[in-house]
C-alpha cells in the first residue's frame, strides 16, 4: 500500500469572484470551512503581489476559521517574507510570480537564483514554516533545491495538464514520476500541482512518491455547478481510486 496522498485546495479562485464585485461575498473563509469539513487535508492560498484574489486580511481570517494546515503560496520578496513571519502560516510554497501573466506558468528557476532564494529558504526555514519550491520537473531544479535545504518541492504540472495527445501526456508524466522519485530519493518530499482535474488527476495521483497535490482552479470551477463539496469529495474519490 503506497503513503496516503493529501489534498491541498486553493482557494484564490473565491476570492476572485469576490473581487469581481468589490464586496465580500463568496467569501474564501466560507470556503475553507467547507473543504474542513468535507475531509480536505490543507488550505492553500496565493498572496499575489497585486492582490488579485486572496487579500492581506483573508490570511489571518483563513487561519482562524479552521485547523487545517495553511500553504501560502508567495513570491520570494522581501514583502513576502515579511508577511510570511507574521502569519506563520504551516508551509510557503515560493513561486515564480510575473504580475502580466494570468496564473503562475513556469516553474521556479531554483538552479539560476540560488543566491537570490537561499537567504529567504533558511530564514523561512528557521521560522519553522515548512519551504516548498514550485519547480518544474527537472533535476537541475531538485538539486537545486536540495542546496538551498528545502524540505519539499511542488512539480508544476502544467506541461502534463496542458499536453496535446496521450504521448505528450505520458511523457510528461513520466517526467514527473521519474522527478517525483529522484526527490524522494534525496530527502526531499515531493508534492504536484497545476492545471489538474477530474480528467488528468488520476496518472498523476497514482506516482506512489507523492505527497500531497494542491488544486484549485478546476475544483473552484466545478463548485459552481455542483457544490464545494462536491467537487472536492469527487476529487478526493479519484486520487483515492488512482493510489489503491
Ligand atoms: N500549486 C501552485 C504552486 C500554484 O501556483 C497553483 C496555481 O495557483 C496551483 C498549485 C493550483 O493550480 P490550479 O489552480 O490550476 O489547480
Amino acid at each position: 500500500m503506497s503513503r496516503p496522498l493529501r489534498l491541498g485546495v486553493n482557494i484564490d479562485h473565491v476570492a476572485t469572484i469576490r473581487n469581481a464585485r468589490g464586496g465580500d461575498h463568496p467569501d474564501p473563509v466560507r470556503a475553507a470551512e467547507i473543504v474542513a469539513q468535507c475531509g480536505g487535508d490543507g488550505i492553500t492560498a496565493h498572496l499575489r503581489e497585486d492582490r488579485r484574489h486572496i487579500r492581506d486580511e483573508d490570511l489571518a481570517r483563513i487561519q482562524a476559521a479552521t485547523n487545517l494546515p495553511l500553504n501560502l503560496e508567495m513570491a520570494a520578496t522581501e514583502e513576502m517574507l515579511a508577511i510570511a513571519l507574521r502569519h506563520m502560516p504551516h508551509a510557503a510554497c515560493i513561486v515564480p510570480e510575473r504580475r502580466e501573466e494570468r496564473t503562475t506558468e513556469g516553474g521556479l528557476d531554483a538552479a539560476g537564483q540560488h543566491n537570490r532564494l537561499y537567504p529567504l529558504v533558511q530564514r523561512l526555514g528557521e521560522a519553522g514554516i515548512r519551504v516548498s519550491l514550485f519547480i518544474a520537473p527537472e533535476e537541475r531544479q531538485i538539486e537545486a533545491a536540495l542546496r538551498l535545504g528545502a524540505p519539499v518541492v511542488e512539480l508544476h504540472t502544467g506541461e502534463y495538464a496542458h499536453a496535446v495527445g496521450e504521448a505528450a501526456a505520458e511523457a510528461e508524466r513520466a517526467r514527473i514520476a521519474a522527478m517525483a522519485a529522484l526527490a524522494a530519493r534525496e530527502g526531499i518530499e515531493p508534492h504536484a500541482g497545476h492545471g489538474l482535474t477530474y480528467d488528468n488527476v488520476g496518472p498523476i495521483a497514482a506516482i506512489a512518491e507523492l505527497a500531497e497535490l494542491n488544486i484549485g482552479h478546476y475544483l473552484i470551477g466545478e463548485a459552481i455547478f455542483c457544490g464545494l463539496e462536491a467537487s472536492v469529495l469527487r476529487m478526493r474519490r479519484l486520487m483515492d481510486a488512482a493510489r489503491a
